[in-house]
């Protein structure tokens, strides 16, 4: 079997899901073995963060791969990436609210005041959460497809600004390592876009 009847088979959606939610399950497991460390609450935190961001890169990553690879097939797995974002971030912010602020609405509006790293996520959050809500057919059909693309290109400021967030964080302790590797695997993904604009307007130009 080839790779594309692969794509195309009826389990490699459900196989993808549920490999990709498998850090998930590993959490839940974690936390009835109470086997998280020292920390669970900051552990849950950090590693829904770190997970929403992963999500975050392979999203960005289907068209890439898709269009190099000359792989349409791919394209059916970006919305359900998108939306696994989104799932990884609200449990992020999930687990920051309950575990870390135990609810407490008002600790949790000064605490974005105080500390702008916690802003920036809360922006990265929002925005994400308007692009799931909209990443459905009906959504694209009440907006038409040219608004819903216009939209839908918040991606790129989501990137920034997850990308913000994590390097504000670690500037306490100025531990930027692992932040620069997921900037670095942004800023290419980020910089084939801009690279195959570049190319169109090229060809363009060189039309008569
Ligand atoms: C409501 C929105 C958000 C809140 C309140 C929030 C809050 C936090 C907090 C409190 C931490 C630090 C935990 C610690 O000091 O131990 C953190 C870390 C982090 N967050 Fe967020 N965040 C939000 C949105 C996001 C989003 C949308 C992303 C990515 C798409 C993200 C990615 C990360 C990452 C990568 C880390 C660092 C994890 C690590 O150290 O390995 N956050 N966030």
């Amino acid at each position: 079997m080839n790779l594309r009847a692969v794509l195309r088979h009826a389990w490699a959606k459900p196989l993808l899901w549920g490999f990709l939610l498998l850090p998930f399950a590993f959490l839940v497991l974690g936390i009835f073995q109470q086997d998280l460390g020292p920390n669970p609450a900051e552990y849950l935190i950090r590693s829904t963060g770190e997970l929403a961001l992963r999500m975050l890169c392979l999203t960005l990553l289907i068209t890439p791969l898709r269009v190099q690879l000359s792989l349409p097939e791919l394209a059916q797995f970006r919305r359900g990436l998108g939306l696994l974002t989104f799932f990884y971030a609200f449990m992020h912010a999930l687990c920051y609210s309950l575990l870390d602020m135990e609810w407490a609405w008002d600790d949790i509006v000064k605490d974005i005041w105080k500390r702008p790293f916690i802003l920036v996520g809360v922006l990265s959050f929002v925005l994400l959460s308007l692009l799931a809500g909209t990443s459905f057919n009906r959504a694209v059909k009440a907006m038409g497809a040219h608004r819903w693309r216009q939209l839908h290109q918040a991606v790129y400021v989501i990137a920034g600004l997850a990308i913000l967030h994590f390097f504000w964080m670690r500037s306490g302790k100025k531990n930027y390592d692992d932040v620069m590797v997921y900037a670095a695997i942004l800023g290419l993904l980020l910089g084939w876009r801009l690279w195959r604009k570049w190319q169109t307007w090229q060809a363009a130009k060189i039309k008569p």
